[in-house]
């Protein structure tokens, strides 16, 4: 395909991606300060039926999160298996936890400091283009994986969706890193995970050890 053709291509389906996401966009959004909630929703209303919109928050992101990348990877997809990817996040998520970072009721120092410092605009904008950005595949041990799959059926798709890509309100982990995965499972099994108390708690304490492992990697072995 012609190259500005394949942009416009991307662009539509970003904008049928965003414009999908309002009816489900409350879930999350109700959590938030009342001025961050109506910045969000205003912006992502703006940016799913005007496509220049978009590419001004895609370049005004891209821009602020130079210094994230070193974490979270070029565009969000992180190399590293112990961190994050961001990109292809559904956008209240990703906005939710930012200002979780920023109250510190999620307790990552570094992402504190950070997260302090960002303003209402900048919240918006990078919860936006992150989302917006396609995440590209990680690797991950399919021996194990194999083992994750009925495990992730019967516990997790429920809420997280059959493909894991968020789109029913909840966080996307279709794709996620499995050290990052393996991680906060861990965390929220023991009991002392630096995150807010959620249904998390009781789901991965029902979770073995090697559960644990099996369905990090089926996770990351998702498209
Ligand atoms: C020095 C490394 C580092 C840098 C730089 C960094 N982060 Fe992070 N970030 C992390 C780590 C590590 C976590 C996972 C925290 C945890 O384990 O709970 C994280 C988590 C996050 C999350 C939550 C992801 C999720 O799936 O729940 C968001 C959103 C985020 N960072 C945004 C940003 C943004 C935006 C920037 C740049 C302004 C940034 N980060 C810069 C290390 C970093
Ligand atoms: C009843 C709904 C529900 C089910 C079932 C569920 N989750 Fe979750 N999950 C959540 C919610 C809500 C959050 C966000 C927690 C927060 O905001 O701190 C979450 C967050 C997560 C995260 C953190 C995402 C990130 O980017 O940091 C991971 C990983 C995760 N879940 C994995 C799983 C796995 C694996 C299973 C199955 C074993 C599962 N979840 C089952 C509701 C659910």
């Amino acid at each position: 395909m012609h190259p500005t053709k394949r942009r416009w291509a991307f662009v539509i389906l970003v904008m049928t991606w965003l414009l999908a996401m309002p009816a489900i966009a409350q879930h999350g959004l109700e959590t938030v300060p009342q001025e961050l909630a109506e910045a969000f929703a205003s912006m992502q209303t703006k940016v799913s039926s005007d496509p220049e919109a978009l590419e001004q928050v895609i370049a005004a992101g891209r821009e602020r999160a130079i210094f994230c990348n070193t974490c979270h990877g070029q565009d969000g997809s992180a190399t590293r298996v112990n961190y994050p990817s961001l990109a292809g996040q559904n956008p209240v998520y990703l906005l939710d936890q930012i200002e979780q970072f920023a109250d510190g009721s999620r307790k990552k120092l570094v992402m504190n400091v950070l997260a302090e410092t960002f303003s209402v605009e900048e919240k918006v904008t990078l919860a936006l283009y992150y989302s917006a950005m396609p995440l590209e595949p990680t690797e991950a041990d399919l021996d194990l994986a194999r083992h994750g799959a009925p495990v992730y059926q019967l516990r997790c798709a429920a809420c997280h969706g059959p493909a894991g890509r968020g789109e029913e309100g909840y966080a996307r982990i279709a794709g996620q890193q499995p050290g990052y995965v393996a991680t906060v499972l861990r965390e929220y099994k023991s009991g002392q995970s630096p995150r807010r108390f959620s249904v998390m708690y009781g789901i991965a304490s029902a979770l073995s050890e090697s559960d644990i492992d099996a369905v990090a990697h089926y996770i990351a072995s998702m498209r």
